[in-house]
């Protein structure tokens, strides 16, 4: 892209940006008549039923006890290749890798709300999860809608301070797309695959689907 496209598609993002905030300040969040939501649920951990898999499966229990519409999309299952800054997109266009991200790009724009699952690795998110959220780049343009968000996230250590880039991640990229948090399981203490099931983190994360 040349110097005048991206200054050009710098300030169609900006203006996307701008609206978005507003309209994140503005306009309440666009729920059907019985207030159910539809939930898109993006994992990032390889073990299937790993600890973030087993506060996800409790998640959706109470959402859909409580009548949402929840899809699942195991990132580390599926076919998604990084982004390579090639800026086909112009950010908010055909990407040139044509794989399960379509998914994501059907499912993302009319949910209401999305929630990102990962194991800690090496005290940031999982490489298959960031590659999903590195790939918004190409619809960046059509996500700057009001949508709710959590956060589920796994790791062995017992230091609370340890979760914090995460965390803070994960609240920088919310204040971007104008998405508001409605809840963080920050699960510490849990390293084996299960040893999540010796904990309250499952009746959390069923508590805080069921609260929506
Ligand atoms: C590659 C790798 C890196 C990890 N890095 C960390 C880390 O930085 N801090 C930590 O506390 N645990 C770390 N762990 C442990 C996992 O976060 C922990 O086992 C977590 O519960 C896995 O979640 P899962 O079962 O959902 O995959 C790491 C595990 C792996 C395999």
């Amino acid at each position: 892209m040349n110097r005048r496209n991206f200054i050009k598609n710098s300030l169609i993002t900006a203006s996307v940006m701008a609206l978005g905030a507003i309209v994140s300040k503005f306009v309440p969040l666009k729920i059907n008549k019985e207030n159910k939501m539809k939930i898109l649920v993006i994992t990032g951990s390889p073990r299937k039923n790993g600890n973030s898999n087993t506060l996800v499966d409790n998640f959706i229990k109470g959402a859909t006890e409580n009548g949402h519409n929840v899809v699942r999309f195991d990132s580390a299952f599926k076919n998604v290749h990084p982004c390579v800054a090639c800026n086909k997109c112009g950010m908010d266009g055909d990407c040139v890798f044509n794989d399960d991200f379509n998914f994501i790009k059907e499912n993302i724009v009319d949910s209401d709300m999305v929630v990102f699952a990962t194991p800690m690795y090496y005290f940031g998110i999982s490489a298959q999860l960031k590659a999903v959220i590195d790939r918004f780049y190409s619809i960046n343009g059509k996500i700057h809608t009001p949508k709710k968000s959590a956060l589920i996230l796994t790791y062995a250590d017992a230091s609370a301070s340890e979760a914090e880039p995460i965390k803070k991640h994960y609240e920088v990229l919310l204040n971007y797309l104008g998405w508001q948090d409605v809840g963080q399981i920050i699960a510490s203490g849990v390293w084996t695959e299960g040893s999540v099931n010796n904990t309250d983190y499952p009746k959390q994360a069923h508590e805080l689907g069921k609260s929506l």
